[in-house]
């Protein structure tokens, strides 16, 4: 891709400290929820890795302002793509599964958008063939305005439109993932 055709960020969507500030709300929230358990945290590769990382300290942070209690933390990923062809919309395939760690634990889905569903929808009945104990959702981003398949969501960063943003994780032709901010993509 030449830089004269490269779409470049436009504007900030949402703000390296916006999004700071709603992680550690997430993460005292979380770490309420599951206060004295152990909690799986299952990252889904690849655009969430920034905020897995921000999270599962923001979770950490919690618990330092609650020296006797304490939640214990795995970190799990998983790494799933979704593909198109002419007799169904879209299909959404694994790339790298779970482990059989989370037989019978509680897990904490980690995403960085939600648009569709499908890919969410997969992976929830993926993993109840794992025969785990709980399986919640915790997303940054939610599109509800793209949603095809009905997928419930515990914890919710932002909900945005419906527009192409990218950074903090998502990306464009693999690009911009490293923004520390959400921005929209100039579309000319
Ligand atoms: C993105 C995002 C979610 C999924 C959401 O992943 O990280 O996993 O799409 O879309 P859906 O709700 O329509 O299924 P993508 O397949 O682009 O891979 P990536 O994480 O490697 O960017």
């Amino acid at each position: 891709m030449s830089a004269a055709t490269k779409p470049l960020p436009k504007s900030v969507l949402i703000s390296e400290s916006c999004l700071q500030q709603r992680i550690r709300e997430l993460g005292a929230q979380i770490f309420a929820d599951y206060e004295n358990q152990e909690l799986v945290l299952l990252g889904v590769l690849r655009g969430s890795v920034l905020f897995f990382a921000d999270l599962s300290r923001a979770i950490f942070s919690a618990q330092l302002e609650n020296i006797t209690r304490e939640v214990q933390i795995r970190f799990e990923f998983v790494q799933l793509t979704s593909y198109h062809n002419n007799t169904q919309p879209s299909a959404v395939e694994l790339i790298r599964s779970g482990s059989n760690y989370l037989k019978q634990r509680h897990i904490l889905i980690v995403e960085d958008i939600v648009d569709t569903g499908q890919t969410l929808d997969f992976l929830c009945e993926h993993l109840w063939t794992l025969n785990p104990k709980t399986v919640k959702v915790c997303t940054l981003l939610d599109k509800p305005s793209k949603r095809r398949v009905p997928v419930p969501i515990d914890y919710i960063g932002f909900e945005v439109p419906d527009a192409f943003i990218v950074g903090y994780g998502l990306d464009y032709a693999q690009q911009y993932r490293n923004l520390p901010y959400i921005a929209l993509l100039e579309s000319t």
